[in-house]
């Protein structure tokens, strides 16, 4: 991009290639020639024993250049991340529908996609399993259950006033970024494969690649200049794409793409973890919480994946911000015949606050009392129980007053009046209002992850190279990394060129995940940038006729501490320090401190710090169709000091409109053989602007002292925490329904809360109205 087109750091760096369509996205960067394209054969089953592979009429198809199957991998079959349980290509089991048992490669997509269709797989059908209720009663478990436990629980039920007990699901969600999946892959000249991926983790896929192919990691280059989006959905399913496109390049010598029609993208890959929870919860006449035994499972898939960590993550965030004082969570991941759940921004998080949520609000609507009220009740504070289930202080707790001022500013308490008001003139519409917190822990669980590096050049004429271990997939990394960079050297970002992520530069890099990138990678850059400022300081001040520790770089040029008049450019103290023969290229490297984690106990420190935040949203249901509209949200969001302040309102509505739709529309749905039958745009329905709210206000909070030491500059994850704030919007949709029955004690409500459903959740509550 030329120097005129670069928009400041008020946007993201890439706002104008997004919006005239220049920004190059992993399938357009200038194919070369003699590309082939990969298509797969899909299983018609679910589960099936694969009893043999005829290719041939597929070979002799037009453009035709290969069809490969296992067989043919000269590595290891394998590319499961925790367990070596996922094969690449089938080799006598088929575990869901629609999975890959081999993959032709044509001249042409469409030639691979005809060809695709010739080849013949004889199989033999098995009985399949298809769901959690299935998997649970057949016992069928990827893992022993995982525990997170504290105190009594056992006695603190026996004991407690009140005792409810009950059962909550939510569905999976599909990633739905708009780049699907897509890599392509070459041997160079010097027997090098070089793979350009749409992948949230290319150090994993290096070597992933390697490992399939039989060559050491050295061998192998991964880059990565920015994803069309990831969500999660690229930290493990980039994968085997990958995979696949080095495999075909490595085994006809040719360039080969992949890029995955929707449809085909929805059907293979992994989605967010359907949950199920089981509990009972004890509290007293306040609403006091004071015991919680639940149980919770998750649909891992056919493969293991990521569901472990996803679902301790799950475990370790049900307790949302409240404090519970004897709880006890047993966790199993059932294995079932679907693809392959993953990380889904929140990483599990969401599904175990909604689950928490829920208790809440049964616990207040059993006692009679406003859900806000026993929500603020039982919030974490620093003068009572701070301390979550495993262990970890609330460090730096300032939910307590981001929740008073909330309340406040939504006028929630006036809007209560009015709703109710609304409500008793209206038998068909109801409104309902809810608030609801979020705190969410950051740090990867996984604690060799929360490392990270850079890697910065300065030129001789002044500019400067920036690489950073993290990829970039809207949230906008690229564009915190270069203001932290222009930070510490005191640079015009016009003088940063940021780098395509890549293997070659950065080695042994983490997933960007866990909204831990910038904490992660901008550590490691100001490290790099602190590095050459200490090389180049003595130079300047020579330049200067000085001492090195007075000198200051600011405003692209270095001066004397004091004397801010005299001062040289810093492109002149980059060639001096050339000249000096001074090293110009600098790495840095970051990991985070104080973590620790025992899984075999459930307890340990393994978070850095709380991201905090809080919604009130306000919907309006249509009792005789159960169709809702969002009235109104106010949000009030934690970010610390924002590194780019755009780029974080940004992640905040992006991430609570994310969770929205998770939680109001979108729905997956399956045939009786286990097909997914919402595999478009069609069928499959993700929010509009017209979903979201007309009044949207969202603010940051502005805290009282500065927030969580070492965290780059003050600032705060904002990934994925925001998505979470849409619980709000759950509950707030079971307040309308409670309204249609308000003596109700108990209401239960679907998630996704699609029209359907909150039309049958109105119908449930009329019903026991009727029945007294
Ligand atoms: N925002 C956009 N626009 N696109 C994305 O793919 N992924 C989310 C979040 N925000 C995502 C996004 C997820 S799942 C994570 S973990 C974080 O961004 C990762 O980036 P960070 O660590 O730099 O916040
Ligand atoms: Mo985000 S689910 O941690 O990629």
């Amino acid at each position: 991009m030329n120097d005129a087109a670069r928009p400041s750091l008020k946007h993201h760096e890439s706002a104008v290639g997004h919006v005239t369509g220049r920004a190059v996205f992993t399938d357009e960067q200038h194919p070369p020639a003699g590309m082939l394209s990969l298509y797969p054969v899909q299983a018609p089953h679910a589960h099936a024993r694969l009893l043999g592979i005829d290719a041939d009429a597929a070979r002799a198809m037009p453009g035709v250049r290969a069809v490969f199957t296992a067989a043919d991998i000269p590595g290891i079959n394998d590319t499961g991340p925790i367990l070596h349980d996922e094969p690449l290509l089938p080799t006598d089991l088929v575990q869901y529908h629609g999975q890959a048992v081999a993959w032709v490669a044509a001249e042409r997509e469409d030639q691979a996609r005809d060809a695709a269709a010739r080849v013949l797989v004889r199989y033999e059908v098995l009985p399949a399993c298809l769901d959690l209720d299935a998997a649970i009663a057949q016992e069928r478990f990827h893992m022993p259950p995982a525990k997170v436990e504290r105190g009594d629980v056992a006695a603190a039920l026996a004991t407690a006033p009140h005792v409810v007990e009950g059962e909550v699901r939510c569905g999976g969600q599909d990633h739905f970024y708009l780049e699907t999946q897509a890599c392509w892959a070459h041997v160079d000249g010097e027997g090098l494969v070089q793979v350009v991926a749409s992948t949230q983790h290319p150090s994993e896929t290096q070597a992933m690649v390697a490992h399939v192919l039989g060559l050491s990691a050295n061998r192998v280059v991964c880059r990565c200049l920015r994803m069309g989006g990831g969500f999660g959905g690229k930290e493990t399913q980039a994968n085997q794409t990958a995979a696949m496109a080095a495999l075909t390049a490595s085994l006809t010598g040719r360039p080969v793409r992949v890029k995955l029609p929707r449809a085909l993208d929805m059907q293979l890959t992994g989605k967010r973890h359907p949950f199920l929870g089981r509990y009972r919860a004890g509290f007293a006449d306040d609403g006091t919480l004071l015991a919680l035994d639940l149980e919770l499972t998750a649909d891992g898939g056919w493969s293991c994946d990521l569901s472990p960590p996803v679902l301790m993550r799950a475990m370790v965030h049900v307790d949302n911000a409240y404090y519970w004082p004897a709880i006890r969570i047993v966790g199993r991941i059932a294995k079932t015949n679907v693809a392959s759940n993953t990380a889904f921004r929140g990483f599990g998080g969401p599904q175990g606050m909604l689950v928490g949520e829920e208790v809440l609000d049964r616990v207040a609507r059993h006692l009679g009392r406003p859900p806000e009220d026993v929500r603020e009740r039982n919030l974490y504070r620093e003068d009572r129980g701070n301390t979550t289930p495993y262990g970890q202080p609330v460090v730096d707790n300032h939910l307590p007053l981001l929740w008073t001022q909330l309340r406040r500013s939504s006028s929630l308490d006036a809007r209560r009046a009015e709703i109710a008001a609304f409500n008793a003139a209206n038998p068909t519409r109801k409104r309902g209002l809810a608030m609801t917190p979020v705190k969410f822990g950051i740090a990867f669980n996984k604690t060799v992850y929360n490392q990270a590096g850079a890697l910065v050049h300065v030129y001789s004429d002044g500019s400067v190279q920036l690489n950073h271990g993290g990829t970039e997939m809207g949230q906008g990394l690229h564009t915190k990394m270069l203001a932290v960079a222009a930070r510490v050297l005191g640079v015009s970002p016009a003088r940063l060129q940021l780098m395509a992520t890549s293997t070659d530069k950065v080695p042994n890099t983490s997933a960007t995940a866990a909204s831990s990138g910038s904490d992660l990678n901008g550590q490691a850059v100001k490290a790099a940038c602190e590095t050459l400022l200490a090389r180049l300081a003595p130079v300047a001040a020579d330049l200067l006729g000085g001492a090195a520790q007075d000198v200051v770089f600011a405003d692209d040029h270095a001066h004397l501490r004091g004397a801010p008049a005299t001062r040289v450019p810093f492109a002149q103290v980059a060639c001096a320090a050339y000249n000096a023969r001074v090293s110009l290229s600098a790495t840095g490297f970051y990991r985070t401190p104080g973590l620790h984690w025992d899984p075999a106990t459930g307890t340990g420190h393994p978070f850095h710090y709380y991201a905090f935040g809080a919604a009130v949203s306000e919907v309006e249901v249509c009792g005789h169709t159960g169709v809702h509209t969002l009235r109104r949200v106010d949000i009030l969001h934690d970010v610390g000091d924002p590194l780019v302040e755009a780029i974080d309102r940004g992640q905040v509505e992006g991430g609570f409109v994310q969770g929205m739709g998770w939680l109001t529309c979108e729905e997956l749905r399956w045939d009786a053989h286990g097909k997914l039958l919402t595999d478009a745009p069609s069928t499959y329905k993700i929010p509009t602007v017209g979903e979201v709210a007309r009044e949207l206000r969202i603010d940051l909070f502005r805290r009282p002292a500065p927030p969580t030491p070492e965290v780059i500059f003050h600032s705060k994850a904002v990934g994925e925490p925001p998505l979470m704030l849409a619980l709000s919007v759950r509950e707030a949709l079971r307040d309308a329904v409670a309204a249609f029955a308000p003596a109700a004690r108990r209401v239960g409500l679907a998630a996704p809360s699609t029209p359907e459903a909150v039309w049958r959740a109105v119908r449930a509550v009329r019903a026991v109205r009727a029945g007294g």
